[in-house]
């Protein structure tokens, strides 16, 4: 590897990426339980939920009242998802410290996605960033669809870069680069973060994939043998983007911990526990599923 720090930082997805495609809503308290269990695992930035609209994204319409719930551990960052001012409103009003915005390298995406133009959205975006900036809130960024869209097919490196760059240069302190759908291969990952990494620095990159075809891993290896020493993934690989057909969970944080830590990367993070939250929520998804059948066939 180009740089030989043995450290990567786990961006954790699971409770807003896993949750929000799950067929299985799972109610506020298990959300909860959930984020408090991945708290106690050594994870340092654990996303909490979504400030989208309820009627966009039904299974996070509880944000407000999950983001309250949960403990606030110190050294823990909680981000959340905001698509607008009324999102980055809704989610200080319960305190959320750090937020993340998003949008796609592909204009059939992002308008699918966000009811946008990619540069709508970051014209929308702009306010957000400079209020958050002065009420000293942290702003992540994601780039959807970077090597691949469920609309338009290919998508140009170049536009990667264009977005990844502009959300940079807004005041993102992080850029995370998402393979949305999961059709990337390694050689692909890996041309298109050397591209971004030309107008980005490594350090403010991460990426961000999903696991359709089984490549994560390897992609997840390409991109650090280049250099990136963020990760996101989902405990247990859960969800998908209920705005790109077809997409499977992200690649499940358990087997990336194992692959790093197998490398000699250290992450922070009690592989044991992160198993067990895994196994925890994949029971309380069987178990909800299970209840939600017995409910309809009850009422047939
Ligand atoms: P719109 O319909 O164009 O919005 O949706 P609008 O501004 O015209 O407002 C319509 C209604 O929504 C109004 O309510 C607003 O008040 C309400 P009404 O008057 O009809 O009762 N509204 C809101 N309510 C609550 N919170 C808000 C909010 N904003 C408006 N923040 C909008 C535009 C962006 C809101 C919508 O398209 C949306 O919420 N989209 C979210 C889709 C989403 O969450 N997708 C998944 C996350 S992205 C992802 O998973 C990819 C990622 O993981 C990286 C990767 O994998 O690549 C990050
Ligand atoms: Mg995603």
């Amino acid at each position: 590897m180009s740089d030989t720090s043995p450290h990567v930082r786990i961006v954790e997805v699971g409770a807003r990426d896993g949750l929000q495609n799950e067929k299985t809503l799972l109610p506020a308290a298990v959300k909860i339980a959930l984020i408090d269990r991945l708290s106690s695992t050594g994870l340092t930035t654990i996303e909490a939920t979504s400030f989208v609209s309820p009627k966009w994204v039904p299974q996070l319409a509880d944000a407000a009242e999950v983001f309250r719930g949960i403990r606030k551990v110190p050294g823990v960052s909680y981000p959340v998802l905001v698509p607008n001012a009324q999102g980055y409103a809704r989610a200080r009003e319960v305190g959320a410290t750090e937020v993340a915005i998003f949008t796609a390298a592909s204009e059939a995406f992002n308008r699918k996605n966000i009811n946008a133009s990619i540069d709508e959205s970051i014209d929308r975006f702009v306010p957000v960033i400079e209020q958050a900036r002065s009420d000293g809130v942290q702003v992540r960024g994601y780039v959807s669809t970077v090597l691949g869209c469920p609309y338009q097919g290919e998508v140009p490196v170049r536009e990667v870069v264009r977005v990844a760059k502009r959300l940079y240069d807004l005041g993102c302190y992080e850029v995370s680069l998402g393979d949305t759908i999961g059709v990337g291969t390694p050689s692909k990952a890996r041309a298109m973060l050397q591209a971004v990494a030309k107008e980005v620095p490594m350090r403010a990159l991460a990426v961000h994939f999903h696991d359709t075809y089984g490549q994560a891993l390897a992609n997840i290896l390409a991109c650090l043998e280049e250099g990136v020493r963020v990760v996101d993934s989902a405990v247990s690989g859960t969800g998908g983007c209920p705005y790109a057909k077809g997409a499977t969970g992200n690649v499940a944080s358990e087997d990336v911990v194992y692959m790093l830590h197998g490398m000699g990367i250290t992450t922070g993070i009690d592989l044991d526990l992160l198993i067990a939250t895994g196994a925890w929520l994949s029971a309380q998804l069987h178990q909800e599923t299970a209840s939600r059948v017995t409910r309809a066939r009850t009422a047939s």
